[in-house]
């Protein structure tokens, strides 16, 4: 976070401008965070932004002369990229079930690497390209046989969609080298996500040092690229402490510097890919209570938008036990240290689960204030069912040197 960071003046003024529920973005806290990755691993690696964790072209935009890269998952996430001005070559595209109808655009328009996941989209791929009379470069996915505990969510190291099983890169491999009219650049691997833990990144990182190596070494292979999925997990729960970058660097730097000598790795560019680690400390998902009801023993306040703005925040994306995540009630003065009480918050929905805090230790709330969420910024209202039960949808507003500007991508109107 930004030292003496503050956001209730802007949270409070976009709320009264724009509406709630609002997701508030600060690019002063991504430009912060930034400097962090860039001045930790500036020595090895480039960044990729992962659309997927927040597509709001406007924040796309703001980010096109700071990133490097931008991964896209899908065809409707390269057309936002395209909005948001981004040059194609600087673009790759992942996901286990790219139709003919994503593929095609993008390699017309010079997609800068596809990254293959599979043999029957390299077929496809190929076959693409060769009617358009081009050549398509690749990176080749790899799903590794082991990922080391403490990820959020793990996409190898058991029966997976994603990407090509690390057994079966001996086989595959050669048959995708041998088509025309791909042409294999590098490869990709991101194999867990969500980690707080610098040893089990690092650890993770050594497994595709060493899948990297063994290939390319199979294949001869020189890459211009390796992406690296980082993993790079942030706090969404009280208690728990931000990753340490320098724990990572120190274990892992020294091991980055040795693959990186190896001669056929001398010219190729390391990529980090991450979404949430740079976006959501620099949002806040900001409701406001409609209703507040004694039930029983406990204080509800009841928002505009709960689980059908914020999916995540109530627990329900991927969160086998609900905990809350961080929350503050929005306050521009406030008693230096008001009484807090216990509140249950609940959103606007007609069920049980529309929950974004059990036994919540706040100021009093009452009807009218605003709460604000943490660690919102990414995997906000595109991963959350918004029009369930058709309530006002989300606002989007980017707060730049304490300008506010409207980014909605969806308004209620
Ligand atoms: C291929 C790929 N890249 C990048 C990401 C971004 O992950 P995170 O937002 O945790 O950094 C994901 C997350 O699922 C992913 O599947």
């Amino acid at each position: 976070m930004v030292e003496g960071f503050d956001p209730d003046l802007a949270l409070t003024e976009a709320a009264t401008r724009f509406g709630t529920p609002s997701y508030v973005y600060f690019t002063d806290v991504i430009e912060a965070r930034l400097a962090a990755l860039r001045a930790a691993f500036a020595p090895w690696f480039a960044v990729s932004f992962a659309v997927k964790s927040n597509p709001n072209p406007a924040l796309l935009g703001w980010m096109r002369d700071r990133l490097d890269y931008l991964d896209i998952s899908s065809g409707g996430e390269f057309a936002l990229s395209q909005q948001a001005g981004w040059e194609h070559a600087r673009i790759s595209f992942t996901g286990p079930a790219k139709r003919e109808d994503e593929l095609r655009p993008a390699i017309a328009a010079g997609l800068g690497e596809l990254v293959i996941e599979s043999l029957r989209e390299a077929r496809l791929a190929n076959e693409i390209a060769a009617e358009l009379g081009c050549v398509q470069p690749v990176l080749i996915r790899i799903a590794p046989d082991r990922v080391p505990k403490g990820f959020g969510d793990q996409m190898a190291g058991r029966p997976s969609p994603f990407g090509i099983d690390v057994e079966d890169a001996g086989d595959a491999l050669p048959r995708i080298a041998a088509m025309p009219n791909l042409r294999i650049i590098g490869l990709h691997i991101y194999s867990g996500t969500q980690c707080l833990k610098p040893q089990a990144i690092s650890e993770n990182w050594r497994i595709f040092i060493a899948t990297f190596g063994a290939i390319c070494d199979d294949l001869d292979l020189s890459p211009e690229k390796l992406v690296f999925g980082s993993g790079l997990g942030i706090p969404y729960h009280p208690g728990e402490t931000p990753l340490d970058l320098a724990e990572i660097t120190d274990e892992i730097g020294p091991e980055l510097d040795a693959f990186r000598a190896i001669p056929r790795f001398a010219k190729t560019r390391f990529v980090l890919e991450l979404g949430r680690y740079l976006v959501a400390p620099a949002g806040y998902f900001v409701t406001r209570v409609v209703s507040v009801k004694q039930s029983r023993g406990t204080r509800i306040a009841i928002c505009d938008g709960g689980l059908n703005a914020n999916l995540a925040a109530s627990g329900n994306f991927g969160m086998v036990i609900r905990r809350n995540y961080v929350m503050h009630r929005v306050a521009i003065v406030d008693a230096v240290d008001p009484p807090h009480e216990k509140h249950d918050i609940s959103g606007p929905l007609c069920t049980s689960i529309d929950k974004l805090g059990s036994g919540v230790s706040l100021p009093q709330l009452e009807e009218g204030d605003l709460l604000a969420v943490h660690a919102a910024g990414a995997y906000g209202p595109t991963a959350s069912p918004i029009h369930f039960i058709s309530h006002p949808l989300p606002v989007e507003v980017l707060v730049t040197g304490g300008q506010l500007q409207d980014i909605s991508q969806f308004r209620g109107d």
